[in-house]
């Protein structure tokens, strides 16, 4: 049985941190159900990591369903949160549209939109019908042209206004919000705050639970990391040796050997020959 909204609410009542990751694909999916991750994130980050674009914008709904039903197909065991992409949910119905696509062809158990005060009317109607909804607040990057991609939330009244989104996407009924980008200290005073988990991405220890970008914490870009993250895996380098091995092996002749493939008696091929 995948882990539900309730446990994450049990998580951070218990102190128990919340471990959550990025997941796009089916084989990646598998590979979360056998490490036993409890929350998977189909994040719009797709368009960058996956898709290779600059920004989140482009991506639609229909990406945002087609790579959640592959990772909840090879990640029964998880809570997966699939995002409503760029433009998405400009309307309470709207967003009724497109959170039902993604619940429905999705079957994702929760969806993420970004924004707080402003959005939480339409929050309020996705729960009322039944849609689980995170929050996303600090950096969002489907903003990022207007707020830029930096650290959120620094002065006083920049922190005042993201604990009064946070206080109204809670009170509007968001089952969890991410924190991302906002200095430790103020992640801590929202999380202490509020009731409902927050899970952060460069926002500090004091979250109830950590969000990271699969590429970032596996090590697939050579790059150095970002500061918010940690590689905990070379996975990059492992794939490139792996190709470059497999190539070699099939010009030097070594890939594959006879019992790479099904035999037949030579007399067989000398007939259909014939
Ligand atoms: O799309 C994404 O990966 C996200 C996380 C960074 C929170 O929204
Ligand atoms: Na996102």
């Amino acid at each position: 049985m995948p882990t539900t909204i309730a446990e994450l609410a049990r998580m951070k009542a218990a102190g128990e941190p919340i471990a959550m990751v990025t997941c796009y694909d089916h084989a990646s999916a598998l590979l979360c159900q056998a490490a036993g991750m409890k929350v998977l994130l189909v994040g719009d980050s797709l368009g960058q990591v996956v898709l290779g674009h600059r920004d989140t914008l482009s991506v639609s709904v229909g990406d945002m369903v087609r790579h959640a039903a592959a990772v909840v197909r090879g990640a029964p065991d998880a809570l997966v949160v699939g995002d409503l992409p760029f433009l998405s949910y400009t309307s309470p119905a709207q967003a009724i549209e497109s959170a039902g696509r993604l619940m429905r062809e999705g079957q994702v158990g929760v969806v993420k939109l970004e924004g707080g005060r402003s959005i939480a009317p339409t929050v309020r109607t996705l729960v009322d019908f039944g849609i689980p909804v995170m929050g996303h607040l600090g950096f969002t990057p489907q903003s990022s042209h207007q707020i830029g991609v930096k650290v959120q939330g620094k002065s006083a009244e920049a922190a005042a206004a993201i604990i009064a989104d946070a206080d109204a996407l809670q009170a509007a009924g968001a089952c969890a919000i991410v924190l991302e980008l906002i200095p430790a200290a103020l992640a801590w005073a929202i999380t202490e705050r509020l009731t409902i988990p927050t899970i952060g991405i460069g926002a500090g220890a004091g979250c109830s639970g950590q969000v990271q970008v699969w590429h970032d914490i596996l090590g697939f870009s050579g790059k150095p990391p970002f500061r918010h993250t940690r590689r905990f895996g070379e996975v990059g380098a492992a794939i490139t040796s792996a190709l470059s091995d497999y190539a070699g092996s099939v010009a030097d002749g070594s890939f594959p050997t006879a019992a790479n493939a099904a035999t037949m008696d030579e007399a067989v091929v000398t007939a259909a020959l014939a």
